[in-house]
């Protein structure tokens, strides 16, 4: 360890929290490049952050968090706040000079995902957005086998994002979600994953055309208030890559019994593979070279041969959680910013390329007509 990486949390909700644990099991898990250190934490008031700071371990805490990005001892400001703040903080802190963690979606729209690449290349810093499944082993796995041409030529791409966190009008689980300076609605918060997910495995989008509907137009607000919803509750797009592959993408955030069906499928000339994140250890890969009578998708399990997995446990079949892709995420992060020639991944840049599908989307469906990704915010 070369020395120590100061952390400034801002929100200690689900992310919050994931986040804080993954810094501290990062450090026990992998042989980091710096030590993260737990500095401050602020949130909407004093109270709310200094109970969060103690139960979260970290060292001080503020109920401004104007105050976290100018306190010198940051280093990085770790922005996991609804999505209609980010853009403000990270703006803030890239001005004051810190490196930037933020969650995704990165910005409510392309153009200022944008305008907040051009602020991090011209300060200088470093930064990284949480698309945390592109962490997993079995989306390396999955990578590793594209690309060495075990599956052949790559021709389709079947990409979906389904829970029915959302389903209940009555109970708003996360109010914050439907306000449409939060972006749009499911397309963002689901769907921005599954677009990561196909970027990664599949290269760069070239087109969409897309159908997104509000299905409960009214809700209830935690005051038992009606709320009107302007925001899709569902989307379905069509997808081409510029590789000439073709597929589909989709989320839903009311998949009546779907808790975390984050799946894809990768179609290739001579297999296919196959994995849904509600099994998050396991790709099902299929090979056209087997015999007949024989064929079908064979479960691959995670294991100590898949990258990082060992680092958590030795043994093949034991499985790695939601909380460790997260570790695997604050690994890439410490080491891009503690190694002067590397950067972390998937940085602002990504972030924006993925918020221009997402944007996209939108515009094709407002079209009613296939879209181009180069007229968005190019
Ligand atoms: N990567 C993932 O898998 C994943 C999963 C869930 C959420 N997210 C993202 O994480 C972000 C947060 O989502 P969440 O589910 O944790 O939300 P949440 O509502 O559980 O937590 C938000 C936190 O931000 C705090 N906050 C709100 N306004 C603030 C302000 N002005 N100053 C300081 N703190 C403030 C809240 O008090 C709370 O602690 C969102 O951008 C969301 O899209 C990512």
């Amino acid at each position: 360890v070369n020395g120590t990486i100061g952390i400034g949390l801002i929100g200690s909700g689900y992310m919050g929290r994931a986040h804080a644990i993954a810094f501290t099991s990062a450090s026990s898990v992998f042989d980091l490049e710096a030590e993260p250190h737990l500095t401050l934490l602020a949130d909407v008031d004093a109270e709310t952050a200094r109970d969060a700071a103690a139960s979260l371990g970290f060292t001080r805490s503020t109920g401004d968090w104007r105050e976290l990005i100018s306190d010198p001892e940051v280093d990085v400001v770790d922005i996991t706040t609804p999505n209609r703040l980010h853009v403000e903080m990270a703006t803030a802190a890239i001005e004051a000079g810190k490196h930037v963690y933020c969650e995704k979606p990165l910005a409510p729209t392309a153009a200022e995902a944008g305008e907040l690449v051009r602020a991090a290349e011209v300060a200088g810093v470093k930064t990284m957005v949480g698309f945390n499944y592109l962490k997993n082993p079995i989306t390396a796995l999955a990578k590793e086998i594209i690309e060495s041409g075990e599956i052949g030529e790559v021709f389709g791409f079947r990409g979906n994002h389904y829970e029915d966190y959302m389903l209940d009008p009555n109970t708003l689980v996360s109010p914050w979600r439907f306000d449409p300076r939060s972006g749009d609605g499911v397309v963002a918060d689901l769907g921005s994953h599954v677009v990561s997910l196909a970027r990664h495995l599949c290269g760069p989008i070239d087109s969409v055309a897309a159908e997104r509907s509000t299905v409960i137009g009214e809700r209830r607000d935690p005051d038992g208030r009606p709320m009107t919803i302007e925001v899709a509750d569902e989307v379905d797009a069509l997808v081409r890559f510029e590789s000439g592959a073709r597929g589909t993408v989709s989320a839903s955030w009311i998949a009546t019994g779907r808790k975390m069906a984050l799946g894809f499928e990768v179609r290739g000339t001579k297999g296919a593979i196959a994995v849904d994140f509600e099994r998050l250890n396991e790709l099902e890969l299929y090979t056209t070279d087997q015999s007949v009578g024989r064929e079908g998708f064979t479960r691959v399990l995670a294991g100590p041969a898949h990258p990082d997995f060992a680092a958590f446990v030795p043994a093949p079949g034991h499985q790695l959680g939601f909380n460790d892709l997260k570790a695997i995420e604050v690994r890439d992060l410490i080491d891009g910013i503690a190694r002067p020639d590397d950067a972390p991944w998937p940085d602002f840049r990504e972030a924006w390329e993925v918020q221009r599908v997402i944007d996209a989307i939108a515009r094709a469906d407002e079209r009613g007509a296939w879209t181009d990704i180069v007229a968005i915010d190019g």
